[in-house]
């Protein structure tokens, strides 16, 4: 395919080696596929022209491996990098497969568990320097409980807290360019999972002793999971200059985990997420997390991940089209969607002169808005009606 949503690396795509490499186990069934090799995943995302690729720790490296396995290993996936030009633009840690993480990484009621947890992320955060990762990614899947009971929260935000400060100050101590980004969901696997939501995770970063170094990974699937507006919630963590890295998938509202292709699934908020993104102000990697369907064979799994480009990029087109169509800019003026910012105030104006201000309610109450031709007009560009 050679059209204009043919993906180049300067459209910044990557991919979670655990995303193609998703065997299809559920917790109804088995694998329906061998495994994957992380070599061949580098080598097939660049011909597929993504420009870089993340991974877990044990992604790489089976958990528990001996240290001339896990150097052999990552001198190979290093030399498939040197080979692609594939960057590794983040990393993380998985605290939630291995049963020692059954009640938490950095949270866990067990306090030698928490040691290990943050012992597991140093040493791959080292890795993750080398590698020339910028971005750490914490989602804490099994940091939550299925019983209030069983978690007393607050000692656990103590906890948490304590660990981003622990590894901040490590990454500083370090001289490593490197900023952690913290990923909300709402529950899966565990019950209900702490920090749920963008602005749960907001609020906690303002607790940290370096919040400058700390962000967030939204994912769609998730905010959609928790019934919340992925667009309000990705401009909402751009609008605090937290929006440090993303995972980009599909979902169809609140349910289970789907981690569809990216454009399956809420087609509306993708255009729309990809109009923001696009037009405003974030230029980190485009990332996808999602789970190709266990019905595919490979074939299947690299047109699904060559799908999420394909999408994103027609989205981009679309978005673009509807900014530059004189009738939607004629009707966003109409909806006086630029007036929003201006301020309510003028400058140096006093609250007397509000006060004194002549007001129509009347007039005002009655004025209509024309969102709904307005929106009309984007619908139309995202069907390619116009
Ligand atoms: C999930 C999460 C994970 C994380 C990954 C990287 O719901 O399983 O989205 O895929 O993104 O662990 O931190
Ligand atoms: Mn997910
Ligand atoms: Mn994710």
């Amino acid at each position: 395919m050679t059209d204009d949503y043919t993906p180049r690396p300067e459209h910044k795509f990557s991919f979670g080696l655990w995303t193609v490499g998703w065997q299809g186990v559920d917790p109804f069934g088995v694998a329906t596929r061998d495994p994957l090799d992380p070599v061949e995943t580098v080598h097939k995302l660049a011909e597929l022209g993504a420009y870089g690729v993340t991974f877990h720790d044990d992604d790489l490296i089976p958990f528990g491996a001996a240290e001339d396995d896990r150097e052999r290993r990552i001198a190979a996936f290093r030399k498939a990098l040197d080979e692609t030009g594939l960057v590794v633009p983040m990393a993380t840690t998985n605290l939630f497969a291995h049963p020692v993480f059954k009640d938490g990484g950095l949270t866990a009621n067990d306090r030698d568990v928490r040691r290990f947890a943050l012992r597991k992320i140093l040493r791959n955060l080292d890795l993750a320097a080398e590698l020339g990762a910028h971005t750490y990614v914490l989602w804490g899947g099994r940091e939550g409980s299925e019983s209030p009971a069983a978690k007393d929260v607050r000692a656990a935000l103590d906890r948490y807290a304590e660990g981003l400060n622990v590894l901040c100050a490590y990454v500083k101590e370090r001289g490593y360019n490197i900023r952690f980004a913290l990923e909300p969901k709402p529950n899966e696997p565990r019950g209900d999972i702490l920090l749920p939501t963008i602005g749960h995770a907001l609020a906690f970063i303002s607790e940290l002793e370096h919040s400058e170094m700390v962000g967030l990974n939204p994912e769609v699937g998730h905010e959609q999971m928790a019934g919340m507006s992925v667009v309000h919630g990705y401009a909402q963590a751009l609008w605090h200059g937290k929006l440090f890295h993303i995972d980009l998938n599909g979902q169809t509202g609140p349910r289970y985990d789907q981690d569809f292709r990216f454009g399956n699934g809420d087609v509306k908020s993708a255009f729309f997420l990809v109009d923001l993104l696009e037009h405003g102000g974030y230029d980190g990697p485009r990332h996808f997390d999602f789970k190709p369907a266990r019905t595919e064979d490979y074939s299947g799994v690299w047109a699904s991940a060559a799908g999420c480009m394909r999408n994103y990029l027609i989205l981009a087109e679309r978005a673009r089209a509807f900014r530059a169509d004189p009738e939607v800019q004629e009707a966003l003026a109409a909806s006086r969607v630029d007036e929003l910012s201006v301020p309510t105030l003028a400058d140096g104006e006093s609250l007397d002169d509000l006060r004194a201000e002549e007001f129509d309610v009347a007039e005002a109450a009655a004025r209509g808005m024309h969102f709904e031709r307005l929106d009309q007009l984007a619908l139309e560009h995202l069907f390619g009606a116009r």
